[in-house]
């Protein structure tokens, strides 16, 4: 997988489809020299084709001069005036750096990275990892970079620790990773943007001359841009073309981003935001990026996302519920928003449990006085006029449903009101002598400290051991303001941001770890930090607060660029809908929110006998075809930015079973033929459609396509169809 070729100096990182390489060029630059479709040839040495021309600024390579040398991982000042990927300012003032390559280590299998979470790997999995150390002699400081091959899954991990050796200084930035394209004047950038209540829309357009970029400054991932981008050729669609993935696992502010120089080299990146980060590195100290996971595709955005949903979903994703099929859930928020008490949950459990729905969650307000939302937060008591039996009680009494009892929670938030802040007012983020801002009328924990986060692990851990509580969905409702902390020196403050993050996690590692039972959901505002960190520690993500399905459908197909339907939390709410307030369907809502983890947001009370029959229907197929949606191979075949249909397939892992999901955003009056082609079925065989009697060739289906009408009737489907032998 990993090769070193002493003669040229190259670093050849192959996966089962791709390869990476390195060059170590004039003994000392570590310069990028390829990504793509694996090569059968090996490269010749770098020469002025690929570092030096057309210089305006003078800097030495053997006596020439550069701007534009690729470096791997490049730093300020030196023959490589772009984006670089690390910044310092060393103790006697000055800024430029100049690190050169010294040696370099094959291991087999990944480590872990400390305090971060990453990918991992298994016994038998084939994966091997690279590090190179880079030098800088005057002052003392070593980078190095990490790269772990998973060659069956066609991905490379990357991450960069840099440890100083020298005097005291100061980080200003340390991506994760950069990649040189050269040779790429017609680029384009993908990223899945957004906000509250419609995240992660794809975005598509030419890298332009000069540097573009999306991220975060909010303290979160955030609804407004994902930790990812794509470069991919003009051309390249779902099933064409080279696309190039960057995916962070982070869950921070974060940047990501493309440089275009005159000479069609393009320069992407990803890493932590260096706004509002800098880090003090005292002599011997070390500091380690959070990982990215690069995917290539010579098969356009499709072949990419299947490769991202399956190491994500069985190498990033952790614990019992990684495999195992999880819950049907009713969660009471747009049921009754915070006006309940004990009988009204146990009334919306009742009607649940006889349809099939395993798991009632209670959500916000069941806590001291939490009875809308400017107070309560941080004092995680339960409100016993609402309760009178507490948690146990109520847990008991959902139990003796059958069913399993599961909780809301907003841990990292406090409401000025309560008790936890009147004693503790130094532990929000804020910025001695400046007022802080509440967003939603609370205030940001400061997560950056160990004394907030141990108060909120055992209080949290606390709840989880008195009452059998089986799920808990992780709420988090603001973005971080003015985000300084009391605990941290002056000179430190540029680092509470990353610590946040970093403590946020240290409380998810313990919580998760002392409860391996209870499956953990993440939310923030909906689907604010949807992101690869947050899916470490819970394999699922409350996808968006817009439940309606039509917008959904928008909102899940972007997700899936990236993430598996099994991280997608998605739920059957009522109609009028309560953030758009159209109507739909009840069988178009089961049907869009079915592919997900699938659950109900509604009282079942208030639906009509036929409403239940299709939902305990709907939950019956869920138990049956879940697996497939999960685990399956997923095909995007039309997309609801493009057209008024959305259609996704899925591809049983033994290839038997086929599920087409057909939905229209709005019926068309006589409406055209719309044919539906499927992908990667066998083309020499036969696929009966489920109750029916109708049969059809895997190449009729694949060329000639599924007959659609876009009519009222017809405006949400699910086909399963069974592969004959
Ligand atoms: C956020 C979540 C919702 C709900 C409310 C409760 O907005 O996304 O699902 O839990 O908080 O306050």
């Amino acid at each position: 997988m990993i090769i070193f070729e002493k003669e040229n100096g190259i670093f050849y990182l192959n996966t089962k489809n791709t390869t990476y390489a390195m060059e170590v060029a004039e003994g000392k630059y570590l310069l990028h020299r390829y990504w793509g479709k694996r090569l059968k040839n090996p490269l010749d040495k770098a020469d002025e084709y690929n570092y030096m021309r057309r210089c305006l600024v003078p800097a030495d390579i053997n006596g020439k001069n550069s701007d534009i040398l690729p470096f791997e991982y490049s730093t300020w000042g030196n023959a490589d005036m772009r984006i670089p990927a690390a910044e310092f300012t060393f103790s006697d003032g000055s800024r430029v750096s100049r690190f050169e390559y010294r040696d370099y280590n094959i291991s087999s299998g990944k480590s872990g990275i400390d305090g971060l979470p990453a990918v991992y790997c298994e016994a038998g999995d084939r994966v091997d990892t690279l590090t190179v150390r880079l030098e800088d002699t005057l002052q003392k400081v070593d980078i190095v970079l990490s790269y772990s091959v998973f060659e069956d899954y066609d991905a490379i991990t990357r991450s960069v620790k840099i440890i100083n050796r020298g005097e005291r200084l100061l980080l200003d930035s340390a991506l994760s990773a950069a990649v040189d394209f050269y040779g790429s004047p017609e680029l384009e950038i993908m990223h899945l943007d957004g906000t509250w209540a419609r995240e992660r829309y794809i975005t598509r357009q030419p890298v332009r001359p000069g540097n573009q970029s999306v991220g975060s400054r909010y303290g979160c991932s955030s609804p407004f841009h994902n930790p990812f981008i794509a470069l991919c050729d003009k051309n390249a669609d779902e099933k064409h073309g080279n696309v190039y993935g960057f995916s962070l696992v982070y869950s921070g502010n974060f940047i990501a981003g493309a440089e275009r120089n005159p000479y069609n080299g393009v320069r992407a990146y990803i890493g932590i935001n260096p706004a509002n980060f800098q880090f003090v590195l005292e002599s011997g100290d070390s500091f380690q990026t959070p990982e990215a996971v690069l995917v290539y595709s010579a098969n356009g955005i499709g072949e990419m996302s299947r490769i991202y949903h399956r190491l994500y979903r069985t190498r990033l994703c952790r614990g019992k519920y990684r495999d195992t099929e999880r819950f049907v859930l009713i969660n009471n928020w747009e049921a009754t928003y915070f006006d309940f008490n004990e009988e009204k949950i146990v009334g919306i459990a009742k009607r649940a449990a006889k349809i099939g729905i395993d798991t009632m969650v209670l959500d916000d307000g069941w806590f001291s006085s939490r009875i809308k939302d400017d107070n309560g937060l941080g004092d995680w008591y339960e409100n016993r006029d609402r309760l009178p039996n507490g948690l146990e009680g109520l847990a008991e009494k959902i139990n003796s449903l059958g069913m399993r009892f599961g909780l809301w929670f907003e841990p990292e938030m406090v409401n000025p009101g309560t008790e936890l802040y009147k004693k503790h007012p130094d532990w929000i983020l804020h910025v001695n002598g400046r007022e802080p801002y509440e967003v939603r009328n609370q205030y940001t924990l400061d997560f950056s400290r160990d004394d907030v986060c141990n108060y909120i692990t055992e209080t949290l851990c606390g709840i989880l051991s008195r009452a059998n509580i089986e799920y808990i969905k992780w709420d988090m409702n603001r973005c971080m303001s003015a985000p300084g902390s009391a605990f941290w020196s002056g000179e430190r403050q540029g680092e509470v941001m990353h610590r946040y993050i970093l403590g946020l996690y240290k409380v998810l590692e313990t919580v998760t770890q002392r409860f391996p039972n209870v499956l953990f959901e993440s939310c923030a505002s909906g689907g604010s930090r949807f992101d690869p960190g947050m899916l470490y520690y819970m394999p699922q993500t409350w996808t968006s607060d817009d439940s309606d399905a039509v917008e959904r459908l928008k909102i899940q197909y972007g997700t899936s660029v990236v993430y598996p339907y099994s991280a997608m939390g998605a739920h059957v709410s009522a109609v009028p809908n309560h953030q758009v307030g159209r109507i739909t369907s009840f069988a178009m809502r089961c049907n869009v929110a079915m592919p997900g983890q699938f659950g109900f947001e509604l009282d079942l009370n208030g639906c009509s006998e036929k409403e239940l029959e299709t939902a305990e229907k709907a939950i019956k197929d869920y138990r049956k075809y879940g697996g497939i949606f999960h685990k399956g191979d997923c095909y995007r075949l039309c997309s609801p930015f493009d057209s008024d249909i959305s259609a996704v397939q899925f591809i049983a892992e033994d290839k038997n079973t086929v599920i087409l999901t057909v939905n229209s955003s709005k019926a068309t009056p006589n409406a055209p033929d719309e044919y539906i082609r499927l992908e990667g079925l066998d083309e020499s065989a036969c696929y009966r459609c489920e109750g029916t009697d109708k049969c059809f060739g895997g190449d009729y289906l694949m060329n000639v396509g599924w007959y659609f009408v876009n009519n009222s009737e017809n405006k949400s489907s699910i086909i399963i169809l069974k592969k004959e032998n």
